[in-house]
């Protein structure tokens, strides 16, 4: 068993019956929702899912987990989503799928948000990841100009020369700020910007890291 899948099946306990669950987006996170489908079909588990990006409502649809728009069940009982890096404190970045816009609604209307991840993402400090900041199409040049003079260095996301196309429809910026003091106020001085959407700074929202390694997955609260 890989880290990823340690730390995703273990973080499964976190959801009992009758809970109302968002599903967030990854290759961590995929193990849960796997987990949470065995579980379902072997154990009789009963829960409602909302799905944080379109692959992972691809994934519990194929896997027979019931889903519900967001508005229709909030507030929920507990998320469970992967990170690209998280802090002692708990403190993340996220978005290295492109999810973070519809992964940071879900988490918001939360009681729990609980994430997985191997070791290589427990950081003392954030940024050594590029921030992920989902900004509108239109226009993309110039809020990237009024991200760049917040104090980094922004590139447009990606693949073979086409940009990187969110489900919300919107591109993604990777913002080098170098490690970062406040995440905070970066975080509120981003969602500033005109043409910014959301960022991938998650502060102060998540409440426990299952971080899986060589020793084992310990739970970081
Ligand atoms: C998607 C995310 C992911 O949860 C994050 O990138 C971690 O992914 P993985 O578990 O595949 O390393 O924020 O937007």
């Amino acid at each position: 068993m890989n880290f990823k899948q340690a730390a995703g099946i273990q973080a499964a306990e976190a959801v009992a019956s009758g809970m109302k669950v968002g599903l967030g987006t990854g290759s961590t996170v995929y193990y849960t929702i796997l987990e949470l489908g065995r579980r379902m079909k072997e154990e009789g588990l009963r829960f409602t899912g909302v799905p944080t990006s379109e692959a992972t409502e691809k994934l519990a649809l194929e896997l027979g987990i019931p889903l519900a728009e967001l508005s229709e069940l909030e507030p929920l009982d507990v998320t469970i989503d992967g990170a690209d890096e998280v802090t002692q404190g708990l403190d993340l970045i996220k978005g290295g799928g492109a999810a973070h816009f519809r992964e940071k609604m879900v988490a918001a209307v939360s009681k729990r948000l609980v994430i997985v991840a191997d070791e290589s993402k427990a950081v003392g400090k954030l940024g050594a990841f590029t921030v992920p900041v989902e900004i509108a199409a239109y226009g993309w040049r110039s809020t990237a100009k009024r991200v760049e003079a917040a104090g980094c260095r922004a590139v447009r996301r990606e693949r073979e020369g086409q940009p990187i196309v969110t489900d919300n429809g919107n591109y993604v910026l990777d913002c080098d700020f170098g490690l970062i003091d406040d995440p905070g106020a970066l975080d509120r001085q981003l969602k500033g910007l005109l043409g910014v959407l959301e960022t991938g700074l998650f502060v102060g929202m998540a409440d426990a890291a299952y971080v899986a390694g060589p020793e084992g997955v310990r739970v970081m609260r």
